[in-house]
């Protein structure tokens, strides 16, 4: 009897590592897909509409949010800023505007956006997606490129 078991629990063993090893492998590709809704992104960008513009040079209580992305908190031009978010002196990329915006109070202490916060991770990815296509010209060059040919090619 003792020896049938066995047997048995050494095949059961050996289908369940087969499966396994299958399932790994699906959830790898998973993982690898960042998934995020632009249209999503702009539902989640009202909150931010009352205080903030996407145009140029245009402030309401809060700075434009053009060009966000590679600026260095707290120097749009002509925007009276708190002191707290000029000497933070963050470099605003995906990752640092979604850590304020998930918490500005926490993230940048005493600056004055009167904002709760996104908690949600799902809706920040989604604004993060909104604003990468809105507050940036698509036909610009890439921020790092040395310019150098900036020049259109033919004319
Ligand atoms: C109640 C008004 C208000 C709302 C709502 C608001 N903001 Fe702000 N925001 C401000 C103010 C005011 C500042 C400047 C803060 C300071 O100087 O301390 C600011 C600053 C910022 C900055 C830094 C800008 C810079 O030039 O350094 C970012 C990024 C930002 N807000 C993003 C957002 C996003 C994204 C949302 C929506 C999820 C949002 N804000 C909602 C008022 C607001």
């Amino acid at each position: 009897m003792q020896s049938i078991h066995m047997r048995l629990l050494g095949a059961l063993t050996a289908i369940m590592l087969i499966s396994g090893g299958t399932a790994v492998q699906a959830d790898d590709t998973a993982e690898a897909e960042v998934v995020c809704d632009v249209k999503k992104g702009e539902r989640v960008f009202r909150k931010c509409m009352t205080c903030h513009v996407l145009e140029p040079g245009k402030k309401k209580t809060g700075p434009s949010l053009w060009g966000i992305f590679g600026r260095v908190s707290g120097t749009e031009e002509g925007f009276n800023y708190s002191k707290a978010m000029k000497e933070a002196e963050i470099t605003w990329t995906e990752e640092t505007i979604s850590a304020y915006i998930e918490n500005p109070r926490k993230y940048i202490p005493r600056n004055k956006m009167a904002f709760p916060g996104v908690r949600k991770e799902q809706e920040r990815v989604d604004l993060m997606c909104f604003l990468k296509e809105n507050t940036m010209d698509p036909d610009a060059p890439a921020p790092d490129g040395d310019g150098a040919d900036d020049a259109p090619a033919e004319g």
